[in-house]
């Protein structure tokens, strides 16, 4: 037994010499599995970083607010260390140079948006700008996608916006977690014949989150759409990722 998991030690050494560090390696699957997993941590951490800057953003008697792309790079970096001990000034060297590319793309992306709102944020006289992170979500997912192989979405089953529409695949998850107990957990499928990774982190409402989507049902709240008549703990939608795995 001892030698043969010496064996296995030692093909789990060699392998990686045998194949460059180009593209996706020998593992690849489970890089890109990693890949979409620290993604949507980092999409989310983003979220996280707009939420807790919310009474600042949303200050009606402060005009420079200091909610740089700078500033939110800084919040975002430490926030995602905090959540997977890595530090994206100095990536690990066991990090597949794909996954490092790829978050940095989605950090100047969350960062294009944060520049892109100076003008709202910094606005005196206003309280609530609709720069929230549901909003900010969309944006940097849509602006990433757009420049990328792989797609990042923030869909739900009837999404206010209408371009967070779920494709027919993720339908299918939504109604399965809806229709399940709230966990944690992503879903992580290759379909397509194992040609494409999908992977979808289930959102769940929290009770701050119910002045805007939960009751009295219909009514309109501060961004102006039709409150959800959610009630906390119940699904709120998914960050969902797509990578096809012959890109290279
Ligand atoms: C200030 C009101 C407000 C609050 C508070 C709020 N949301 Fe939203 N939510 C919105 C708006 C507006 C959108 C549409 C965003 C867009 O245009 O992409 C949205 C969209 C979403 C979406 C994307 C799907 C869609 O409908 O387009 C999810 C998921 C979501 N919210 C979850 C949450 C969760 C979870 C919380 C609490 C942690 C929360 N929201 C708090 C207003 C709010």
């Amino acid at each position: 037994m001892i030698i043969l998991s010496n064996v296995f030690r030692l093909v789990g050494v060699i392998l990686p010499l045998l194949c460059p560090q180009i593209g996706w390696t020998q593992d690849s699957q489970k890089d890109m599995e990693q890949t979409a997993q620290l993604l949507t941590t980092f999409l989310n951490a983003g979220r996280l970083v707009v939420d807790r800057n919310q009474p600042l953003i949303n200050d009606p008697g402060k005009g420079e607010k200091g909610f740089t792309p700078e500033v939110f790079e800084r919040l975002v970096r430490d926030e995602f260390l905090e959540q997977t001990r890595i530090d994206l000034s100095h990536p690990p060297s066991s990090l597949p140079s794909p996954t490092k590319e790829l978050l940095a793309a989605l950090l100047l992306a969350s960062k294009e948006v944060v520049g892109d709102a100076q003008f709202v944020i910094n606005q005196r006289g206003i309280g609530y700008k609709n720069f929230i992170p549901a909003t900010f979500g969309s944006q940097a997912a849509r602006k990433f996608s757009n420049r990328s192989h792989v797609t990042i979405k923030q869909t739900t089953l009837s999404p206010r916006n209408l371009k967070n529409t779920p494709d027919a695949y993720e339908e299918t998850v939504l109604t399965r977690l809806a229709n399940q107990s709230a966990s944690p957990a992503p879903i992580v499928e290759w379909v397509d014949a194992g040609r494409l990774l999908r992977t979808m982190m289930p959102i769940y409402y929290s009770e701050d989150c119910l002045t805007c989507h939960g009751n009295p049902k219909g009514i309109l709240d501060i961004s102006g759409y039709p409150r959800e008549g959610a009630r906390a703990g119940e699904l709120a939608g998914a960050i969902s990722i797509q990578i096809p795995a012959d890109h290279r």
